[in-house]
């Protein structure tokens, strides 16, 4: 009989520890689930190839073979001779590139290689992210594409604080990139011009800085890790410009028009990813001059003319893939 008592004694004591070692790691949270029914999150079901085979409609029959990005290997022996010059292709530039591919890198992250299905959001610039509430949204894609010199502190509610990559040219690049970028954010380098290869390689490398060519002074100090580097493949500034825009591959110097950062990062988006959606692109309406196009400063359309980008043009593209499918919007468009 005492035994017996003393067994159950034993017994719930045992359970009582138990419960309690339970209760304490189950306040961590990867432990959450097994205690509460888990809340289902609305993830948007993702398929895989799902982005190329609609992007296919706009670009043809194009291949996943294409690198995003340039690597040294494709240089050394010049076995990758380009059509056209920068920004659609390499021609001519080859040398100040593989200066620039010796101290940079090219790979993606096996966080984002390993992954079955891509979810890829392309965080534009536009105003219409302000009071969007949407920055937990963003938060939860795979990748999260940034653009230019955009500003993530004091706009996370909004825009978020993920950066996955950011897409800039040095006259965009943002002059404090370890305060607007994660650790580890891919800085990925879209070349309009043989002075933007020369001007990573001097930052990177700590060269005598050169101050000519540029159309807005870049940054002289720019503070990041030549590892998180990448640089784009014209590959993709040329079917947004040829197969999006319909724009001459070779124009007369006056002219020179080109697809804004935005609209390169959703075709990159489309190449990269299985699902696409985009936040924060769209301008005003022409005539709207007071509009703000940007939601973190007070610029208006005014600031875009002689830009080279037809932002008209631009909406019907983007018009068109949403019609498709090849992407979805989160903000209106
Ligand atoms: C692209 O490839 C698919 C599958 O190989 C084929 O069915 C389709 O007709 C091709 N489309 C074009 C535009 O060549
Ligand atoms: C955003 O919200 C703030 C505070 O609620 C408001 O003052 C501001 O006008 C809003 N901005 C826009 C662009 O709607
Ligand atoms: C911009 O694109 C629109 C629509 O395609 C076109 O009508 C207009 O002429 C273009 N503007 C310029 C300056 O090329
Ligand atoms: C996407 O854009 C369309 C208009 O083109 C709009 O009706 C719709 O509300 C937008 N979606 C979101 C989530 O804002």
């Amino acid at each position: 009989m005492i035994s017996k008592s003393r067994w159950k004694l034993l017994a719930m004591l045992a359970l009582v520890l138990v419960v309690m070692v339970w209760y304490s790691i189950s306040r961590e949270d990867r432990y959450i689930e097994l205690f509460y029914f888990p809340i289902p999150e609305k993830k948007e079901p993702c398929f895989q190839g799902e982005a190329e085979r609609k992007a296919s409609k706009l670009f043809g029959n194009y291949s996943r073979d294409q690198p995003i990005f340039l690597q040294m290997k494709d240089y050394f022996w010049v076995k990758t001779p380009s059509a056209y010059e920068l920004p659609y292709g390499t021609k001519g530039s080859e040398d100040l590139l593989l200066r620039v591919l010796a101290i940079t890198s090219y790979s993606i992250p096996e966080s984002i290689q390993s992954l079955k299905c891509r979810r890829c959001v392309v965080v534009g610039n536009g105003h219409r992210l302000r009071n969007s509430s949407l920055g937990d949204a963003i938060n939860k894609y795979d990748v999260v594409i940034r653009l230019n010199n955009a500003p993530v502190a004091g706009y996370e509610g909004d825009v978020g604080s993920k950066t996955t990559m950011r897409l800039f040219y040095p006259e965009s690049a943002h002059f404090n990139p370890k305060v607007e970028n994660n650790p580890d954010t891919l800085l990925v380098l879209v070349a309009f011009k043989a002075m933007d290869f020369h001007w990573i390689e001097t930052i990177l490398s700590d060269k005598k800085r050169v101050r000519k060519g540029f159309w807005k002074q870049p940054p002289l100090i720019w503070d990041v890790n030549p590892r998180q580097v990448r640089i784009l493949n014209p590959f993709f500034m040329e079917i947004a410009a040829d197969k999006l825009l319909n724009l001459p591959m070779k124009q007369p110097r006056k002219i020179k028009q080109k697809p804004t950062t935005g609209l390169l990062a959703i075709t990159l988006a489309l190449h990269l990813c299985d699902l696409v959606h985009i936040a924060g692109f769209g301008y005003p309406d022409a005539h709207n001059r007071k509009q703000t196009i940007h939601y973190y400063e007070q610029i208006t359309l005014k600031s875009m003319a002689g830009s080279g980008h037809n932002v008209s043009q631009e909406a019907l593209a983007i018009k068109r893939m949403l019609e498709i499918g090849a992407v979805k919007n989160l903000t209106f468009f």
